[in-house]
Order: structure tokens, then sequence, then C-alpha cells
């Protein structure tokens, strides 16, 4: 069997394919038994633009752009690794969570390629790609830790004792915290994704402006809830109506609304690594991006005695390189055996704890 293999593969180069919502991504990974995990080649098509008139994406088109992209961006990444397909020795792709039609593309170039190659191939979990994005770099964390996964579906706290060892310990009851960003950029006027235009808007606002609420700050338990914010922006907004907002006060309430939910984030992230009685964290998904959210997470870990990692900023968003590296630290770790089945079966709603 292939997966019996795999433990005593000294090294090996894994091709990862991401396509479960706006990005097309695709990188090569080389991992093996006494290798630090290398990033040799990564390729990546945003679709932000084609979906901004929408303000949202768009699911169909997501699909048809996904299929447009997917095989020059393969080629990108192979051109840049100095690789020919044939040195790909396992094909990885977004399994799910997330849309899945886009699921679909990554699936079928996938399997398509292990079947004309005769390589196996592995379905990732795309949050497992967040959380082990961090190990794709020079400050690479050490096992076991807590995480707090934030993107732009999912905001969760979890206990990560290994690679495949996934506790949860709370999460959103309502909007990720990236929804919380985008949502209170749209009332602002910014584009989508609003996150990171929040974010550059913020730069010129006073945090303390507006008291904007904390949901769930104190509740005793580790979930979030971010629903509530886009409704005070909102009411904020509207306080000030008839009058158009000022510059200043469109980043005031930027830079208010953004503290409102970094703060909520930081303080949570605290609780659950004392609960936990671990002191290392890590922080990954889109959001781990913002400036604002590692600064004071920086500051709160430093307080606590707490080590914390984040991923390369160019791999918090969605990105191939994460989904090439998990695939590789689940098969070092025997927690998947690859294998020459070329069933395109996504999973679009898949719970990362149900690994
Ligand atoms: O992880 P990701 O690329 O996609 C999902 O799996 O959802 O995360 C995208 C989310 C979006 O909501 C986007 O606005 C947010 O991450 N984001 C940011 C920043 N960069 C991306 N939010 C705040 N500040 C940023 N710098
Ligand atoms: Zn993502």
């Amino acid at each position: 069997m292939y997966g019996l293999n795999w433990r005593v593969m000294a090294e090996f180069v894994v091709l990862g394919i991401e396509s479960s919502c706006d990005e097309t991504g695709v990188a090569l990974v080389r991992a093996g038994t006494d290798l630090v995990p290398q990033l040799l080649g990564h390729a990546l098509h945003t679709q932000v633009d084609m979906h901004a008139d929408y303000g949202g994406v768009v699911p169909e088109l997501a699909s048809r752009d996904h299929i447009r992209r997917v095989v020059p961006l393969t080629r990108q990444a192979l051109a840049q690794a100095g690789l020919a397909l044939s040195a790909v020795d396992l094909v990885a792709f977004t399994r799910g969570p997330g849309l899945a039609g886009a699921l679909l593309v990554g699936a079928g170039l996938a399997c398509a390629l292990g079947a004309a190659l005769d390589k196996p191939v592995l379905g990732v979990h795309h949050l497992e790609g967040h959380l082990l994005a961090p190990f794709l770099g020079a400050d690479a964390p050490r096992f076991p830790f807590v995480a707090l996964l934030v993107s732009g579906g999912h905001t969760q706290l979890m206990r990560v004792d290994g690679v495949g060892r996934y506790t949860l310990l709370g999460e959103t009851v309502d909007d990720a915290a990236g929804e919380a960003f985008d949502k209170s950029a749209k009332l602002l006027g910014l584009g989508y994704p609003g996150g990171p235009a929040l974010a550059r808007l913020a730069e010129a606002g006073n945090p303390a402006a507006y008291a904007l609420p904390r949901p769930l700050l104190h509740s005793g338990n580790l979930d979030f809830s971010f629903a509530g914010l886009k409704t005070a922006v909102l009411t904020q907004i509207k306080r000030l109506a008839p009058q158009p907002l000022t510059d200043a006060q469109r980043a005031n309430l930027a830079a208010s609304a953004q503290a409102a939910i970094v703060d909520v984030l930081v303080k949570k992230s605290m609780v659950a690594v004392a609960q936990s009685g671990l002191r290392r964290l890590v922080v990954s998904g889109g959001v781990s991006a913002n400036q604002r959210l590692r600064q004071q997470m920086d500051a709160a870990s430093a307080q606590h005695g707490v080590r914390v990692h984040y991923p390369q900023l160019h791999l918090c968003t969605d990105n191939g390189a994460m989904i090439a590296l998990a695939a590789a630290m689940r098969v070092q770790a025997g927690q998947a055996a690859p294998a020459r089945q070329y069933a395109v079966d996504v999973l679009p709603r898949w719970p990362l704890d149900a690994l």
C-alpha cells in the first residue's frame, strides 16, 4: 500500500492546489524525513477584482475563473520551481470546506494529473492548511499549541496536539472575524473584500473614537459573536446622518471597528492559552495578516509569557502552498495514506474536528 511507503520516503515533492473560494493557488513544496519543508514555487491569482462589482463572491463566476486559471498557474509554479511535472510525487488539493463548484475544479485537476502521472492524490482540509501554514517559515512552531484561526468564513480557537489532533475550544456563533471586517468595510463604502481596505483606513483613525461593542468578551467561554458589530457601525453612521461622513469620521469608525474585533480576538486567545496550560499560540487565516492584530497579540503574549507564531504575510490568505504543506505533514505524520484513487469527491461542509 502506498501509505506505508510514505513513511520511508526520505524526500518528496508535493503539488498543492487551492480553489475553495476566490483565489486559485498552486504551489510546490519539498518535504521529507529530515527536511524542513521548503516552498519551491508558488503561483496565485485572486478573483477579487472580478467579484468586487457584486460586493461578494459569485460562486458560478468563481468556478469558471478557477477553470481558466488553474492550468496556467500550475505551469507557472513548476517553472518557478524549475521542475517538470514528472518530479511531483504527490498531488494535493483542497477537498473542503468551500464552494462546491470551485472545489471541484481543484479536485478535478488533481485527479487528472494523478491519473496521468500515476501518482497518488490527497484531499486536504482548507482550515488545516491555514493552521499549519506557519510551519513554512523561519519561525515554525512546535506542538502542542493553541491556534486562533481567523478567516473570512471561520473564527475558531483550537487546541492542537499534533498533525490531525485538533480539539475545538470555541468558535463564532454567527459572523466570522473576517466577515466582521468585510461587512464593516462595506458600510464605510470600501470595496470587497474590505478587510485590508478597512485596516488601511484605520491607520488614520482613533481606535477609541467610538465605543463599539465587544460581545461575549466576559462570557466565560471561548465563543465569539461578531454579528452585532455591523449593526453598531450602522447605528453610528445613522446617528451622524444626514451629513455624509467626513474623512476623519470614516477613519475613526474604521479604527474603532478594527479595535473592537482585535480586542476580542486577543483577550479570548489569552484566556484559551491560560486555560490550556500551554505557552504557545498560532494565529492563522486571512485576518492574521492584520497588523493591529499582530501588534496587540504580540504585546499580550509578551505580557503572559506566550510565544506566538504567524504565517508569513503572503501565506495568510488562501494559497496553494499551505495545501501542499498540510498534505506533506499529514503523510509524514502517518495521518493520511494518499492513494491512486481518482474520485473527484469534495466536501463543501467539513468540520475541522471531524478529521
Ligand atoms: O483565509 P482567507 O483568505 O479566506 C477564507 O478562508 O475565508 O481570509 C479572507 C478574509 C477576508 O475576510 C479578508 O477581509 C480578511 O481575511 N483579511 C483581512 C486582512 N487581510 C485579509 N482582514 C483584516 N486585515 C487584513 N490585513
Ligand atoms: Zn482560507
